[in-house]
């Protein structure tokens, strides 16, 4: 049951797609009081878990810990850091009873999870003006359940959204991007996406393409597509200050862009220096915005990344003198990082509280609506491409997101760094994701800041084989990542295959789960429940309905420990296509594990489709499937032409046997 709470004026987010009763009277769980802003608090007794907060730092267990919910551009993932680029406000305070909260605000909130007194959970913000949605069920896995309904249907990304992408910031010119997917071609490394970072631009113009190494960008697109590569371009949040430049021009005609107090154009400087934010909460400017993703979309792109949109702001105007001359002195010497000791985050300097939005709720101050940013130039794509062609699926998945965009998006979960903490912390978090909705998720493979390692590279790749967003990217000046600049081809030939050989059934449990309002990654203890053993583990993970995924995440490590809820089949692919399989007893293991083996589990009694390896999803051939697990068990397969949007009916959907012997 979905109780909603309105406390004073709540912005209008739209994070919620349904209509939830309003309710009165005294919550089921917890106290709120707005005499001083508005403050929920909760007692947690020592066995309870809590659940959620999506896109977030440490456990899949919450507890020990404040999250502060302010989409920041912090790009040094550290055990320590409070505030991510997402904002995601949903939890579930699990025991006896299970009770789930979103809290639905859209400025900086603070979640105090046993952080302050080990047995309170305190949520906090400014002003008493917000939605509480409170859920009562039967299970977490229930909670979850009934809060997707609520917030509506998840993205859906084109099948080939499912293959395997390289990105780094830094290819340039046309030679790099070719040279890139020659390395994959010549040494027949699986590769279906390349990503075109911010070089491919004109001085970092949104939309624009350097025409000096693309004089002719739609044949680049199509000659790009005839060796089954999609390019998918990045759109930055600002859009550079420059006379003549058409978008900038009209968009200040049109008073397009945020303002601040006096009327003026707000500035901020991102990548291309002085930039103005298209106002994405003001419904006319986000169709314009949206428009201009047809210019790439009439080029042939079907698939982009939407970043820096917490939105992330180096400097402004009003800074202070002095820290502006430091700043852009270290921007024009090259010496300039988002970590300069001179620079405060923009929340902390006050940036936000300097421009507005012409909302549909009246003209309201950044700040106060600060987490929708992210989301809204999301929607604004995805509005577009309903326009620009309403059958046909887009690739799109953005940074920073606020719950109600996984309705237009899928994330990845921006700047990591290459450490093998990083393998596990991606792990969590795609079912604390999924849990708000986020299914088409994942993290930057092999590790974006640092220099990775040809071991690191392999282990995480491991895990990313089954991350619907599966990319490997890195940062301008770390050591670099791409497959084949490593030993042994072989090993990486090898990894990335297996996620074509899984793809038929990857595809069917995303689209079940898409369509269903169900998770893809899911806490052990949802599907175990009444398993204390298992409510403890948070390095193991149930995918789909058939598997259990337990990744290595410690260099050097042969193997790891694993605890088995039931009976599983341990499978291992090895190179040469050997297929490892071994019944095991439920209860703890230790399991080894090579490092160009992919291990996973099949839960007793089910099996999955394999298919022949294949270097494009185009090329996964889906009428010669072979199936892996129990005797005797059938699979229901979801099949359909991953182009357009008349999804298959699960009746309709064709059921393989694995054979008794
Ligand atoms: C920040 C993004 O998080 C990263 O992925 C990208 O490479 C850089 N911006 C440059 O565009």
């Amino acid at each position: 049951m979905i109780a909603k709470y309105v406390y004073g004026a709540p912005f209008p987010t739209e994070a919620v797609a349904g209509e939830a009763a309003a309710a009165s009277g005294s919550l089921p769980i917890g106290e709120v009081s707005t005499e001083d802003g508005f403050r929920f608090t909760c007692r947690l007794e020592k066995e309870d878990i809590v659940y959620g907060l999506g896109e977030a730092n440490r456990g899949l267990n919450k507890r020990g810990f404040r999250y502060v919910s302010s989409c920041t551009d912090d790009r040094m993932h550290t055990e320590t850091i409070q505030a991510m680029y997402a904002a995601h406000n949903f939890l579930i305070v699990a025991g006896r009873e299970s009770v789930g909260l979103f809290f639905d605000y859209p400025a900086r909130m603070v979640f105090d999870v046993g952080y302050t007194r080990m047995d309170t959970l305190a949520v906090t913000c400014q002003r008493a003006d917000l939605d509480l949605y409170v859920i009562t069920g039967e299970s977490p896995y229930d909670i979850v359940r009934q809060f997707r309904r609520l917030i509506g249907p998840s993205y859906i990304p084109p099948k080939f959204a499912f293959g395997f992408g390289q990105s780094r910031w830094g290819y340039k010119t046309r030679a790099d991007f070719c040279g890139v997917v020659d390395g994959y071609r010549k040494n027949r490394l699986p590769l279906d996406m390349l990503y075109l970072d911010i070089d491919y631009m004109d001085h970092y113009k949104d939309f624009t393409v350097n025409g000096e190494e693309f004089p002719d960008f739609p044949a680049f697109v199509a000659e790009m597509k005839d060796r089954g590569i999609y390019l998918v371009p990045i759109i930055d949040a600002g859009v550079k200050v420059e006379k003549g430049y058409d978008i900038y021009d009209e968009g200040v005609e049109k008073r397009y862009f945020c303002q601040r107090a006096d009327g003026s154009d707000f500035v901020a400087a991102v990548w291309p220096g002085d930039t103005h934010f298209p106002d994405v909460l003001n419904p006319e400017a986000r169709a314009w915005f949206g428009d201009q993703y047809r210019i790439l979309t009439d080029a042939g792109i079907e698939a982009f990344w939407n970043d820096m949109n917490e939105p992330s702001i180096f400097y402004t105007p009003e800074l202070t003198a002095q820290t502006r001359a430091q700043m852009e002195k270290a921007f024009r010497d090259g010496s300039y990082t988002p970590n300069m000791p001179a620079r405060k985050k923009p929340e902390a300097r006050g940036d936000y509280e300097l421009f507005y939005h012409r909302s549909i709720a009246g003209t309201v101050r950044h700040d106060q609506v600060h987490n929708l940013y992210g989301f809204n130039m999301t929607r604004a794509a995805g509005e577009a491409f309903e326009r620009i062609d309403p059958d046909r699926r887009f690739l799109m998945f953005s940074r920073s997101s606020y719950i109600g965009m996984h309705r237009y998006g899928g994330v990845w979960t921006g700047d990591n760094c290459s450490w093998w903490s990083h393998i596990l912390l991606n792990l969590k978090m795609m079912a604390s994701l999924n849990m708000c909705g986020f299914l088409y998720a994942g993290a930057d493979l092999g590790g974006f800041g640092e220099d990775t390692t040809r071991d690191l590279l392999l282990r995480w790749l491991a895990l990313g084989v089954f991350t619907p967003l599966m990319r490997n990217h890195s940062a301008l000046g770390t050591r670099e990542q791409e497959c084949y600049q490593f030993e042994d081809l072989e090993d990486f030939r090898h990894v990335l295959g297996v996620r074509y050989r899984l793809l038929p059934y990857l595809y069917s449990e995303y689209m079940k789960a898409a369509l269903g309002g169900d998770m893809l990654f899911k806490p052990l203890a949802f599907v175990y429940p009444g398993d204390k053993m298992a409510a403890q583990t948070e390095d193991q993970m149930m995918f789909g309905g058939e598997i259990m995924l337990a990744p290595v995440y410690t260099q050097n490590a042969s193997g790891r420990y694993v605890y088995l809820p039931e009976e599983m089949l341990f499978v291992k692919f090895l190179p040469g296509g050997v297929i490892h399989q071994e019944t095991l007893a439920p209860g703890h293991h230790y399991v080894e594990i090579a490092l160009n083996e992919v291990p996973m589990f099949i839960r007793r009694g089910r099996c999955v489709p394999l298919a022949e390896p294949a270097e494009t999803v185009g090329a996964v051939d889906a009428s010669r499937l072979t199936t892996l697990g129990y005797e005797g068990a059938s699979y229901v397969l979801y099949e359909d032409d991953g182009v357009h949007k008349n999804y298959t009916a699960l009746e309709d959907c064709r059921t393989l046997k694995h054979p008794v012997r």
